[in-house]
């Protein structure tokens, strides 16, 4: 196991009509932005809930973060911070407005070009308080320090990471998940289940706490996901997935491991040049480039086919056949599992994502083999 130094502040408030303790959170005399996406918590009686629990605050609303967050629509909101003296940001909706809304709080207090924020071009020193209501299980971004913004000019996705932006606090309701489309609770549940993958499955360093808790997120997750077909009202369905899926992307699952990324390095070009939402990019990459990188991945893929799906024979015939569970369980949320689903050309997308890697000398995973030559091996399987 790596040494490892773990500190997060953040307070999380989960359950039923939790939306209301935004009231003891907050600094009373506090100026505070409300950052929201484009409209789902106004059908859904989440802003009804904000709006009671700031009654007496100093408030401004800023609208319209979408998803796929873009660094244009967070140059907005700074405008409305500076002119009303803004002290405190409140995101209120999926893990978008919540990447964004940290963006924000950066962007705010950074003294020089604001898209050097992301990539870690610049590090910053300093960032504006802020908290969260989560509407979306997915990201884990309630309960980290990171960040995606997109560039619309430039067409590039890219994170950041800094404690400065850890949320003071996040609240997650579960039962603000029920107006979810199927749609985004399909991304959810890939997103969610493709974070523990880059966390744990990459070399065995004899880290069996945290294997013993990815493949009990992963378990829950594949129960879960199950469960939600057939009662899809169940508030403990709902309230396991929203758990899974802060915990996946908490930092527990990584301490002392090595970390992979390249999934999420492949699905955010996939999602910066054709627009496709990041559960998805994620659902058609991760059992491809899985299975490029077995030789480095089928010890611990092994150990989770036997525990996860019951799998038996030799460590690399158990570690392949898990890669197709995972495939098999992808699809059978109904998520599309292939380019060809999404109606897009297999030979085209894997000359202009290797093309944008090669470009930009981009090189991901734990053993940094993932090149352009990779990509391009990687989407031809896609
Ligand atoms: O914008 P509104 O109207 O609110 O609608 C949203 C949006 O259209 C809707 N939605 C959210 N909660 C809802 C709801 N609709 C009905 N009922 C609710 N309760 O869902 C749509 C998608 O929302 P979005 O926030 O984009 O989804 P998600 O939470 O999956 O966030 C995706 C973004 O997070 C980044 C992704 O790259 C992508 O940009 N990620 C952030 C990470 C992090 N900060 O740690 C890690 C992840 O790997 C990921 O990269
Ligand atoms: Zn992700």
């Amino acid at each position: 196991m790596n040494n490892f130094t773990y500190q997060c502040p953040t307070k999380v408030i989960f359950g039923k009509n939790s939306i209301k303790e935004i009231k003891n959170e907050i600094p009373k005399n506090a100026k505070v932005l409300a950052i929201f996406g484009g409209g789902s918590v106004k059908t859904n009686g989440v802003y009804e809930q904000v709006t009671q629990a700031l009654e007496g605050f100093f408030v401004r609303e800023f609208w319209g973060v979408e998803p796929n967050p873009r660094l244009e629509t967070c140059q907005k909101a700074l405008n409305l911070i500076k002119e009303h003296e803004i002290d405190f940001l409140l995101s209120v909706g999926g893990g978008s407005v919540l990447d964004a809304t940290k963006f924000i709080a950066a962007a705010a207090k950074f003294d020089g070009e604001i898209w050097d924020i992301v990539g870690l071009r610049a590090k910053f020193s300093d960032a504006m308080p802020l908290g969260c209501v989560m509407t979306l299980p997915a990201t884990g971004s309630e309960m980290n320090c990171a960040s995606v913004i997109s560039n619309g000019a430039l067409k590039i996705k890219k994170s950041f990471k800094n404690p400065l932006v850890y949320p003071r606090f996040s609240i997650i309701d579960p039962q603000t998940t029920f107006s979810l489309p199927l749609r985004q609770l399909r991304n959810g549940i890939v997103d969610t289940f493709v974070h523990v993958l880059e966390q744990y499955a990459t070399q065995d360093l004899s880290t069996d706490v945290q294997d013993g808790f990815c493949l009990s997120v992963l378990k829950a997750v594949i129960q879960n996901a199950k469960a939600l077909e057939s009662e899809p009202q169940n508030y403990d369905v709902r309230a396991n997935l929203c758990w899974a899926a802060t915990c996946a992307l908490n930092g527990w699952a990584s301490l002392g491991c090595v970390q992979d990324w390249s999934s999420h390095a492949i699905g955010h070009e996939l999602s910066a040049a054709y627009g496709i939402d990041h559960g998805l990019s994620l659902a058609v990459v991760t059992t491809r480039l899985l299975r490029y990188n077995i030789k480095f991945k089928s010890t611990k893929l092994a150990k989770m086919g036997r525990e996860l799906f019951a799998l038996n024979g030799d460590e690399m015939s158990v570690a392949m056949a898990c890669t197709h569970k995972i495939e098999e369980l992808f699809a059978s949320t109904g998520i599309a599992t292939s380019l060809a689903e999404l109606g897009l050309d297999k030979f085209e997308v894997a000359e202009q994502i290797s093309n944008r890697f090669k470009e930009r000398n981009l090189v991901a995973g734990e053993h940094a083999n993932i090149d352009y030559k990779a990509v391009r091996q990687i989407l031809l399987e896609c």
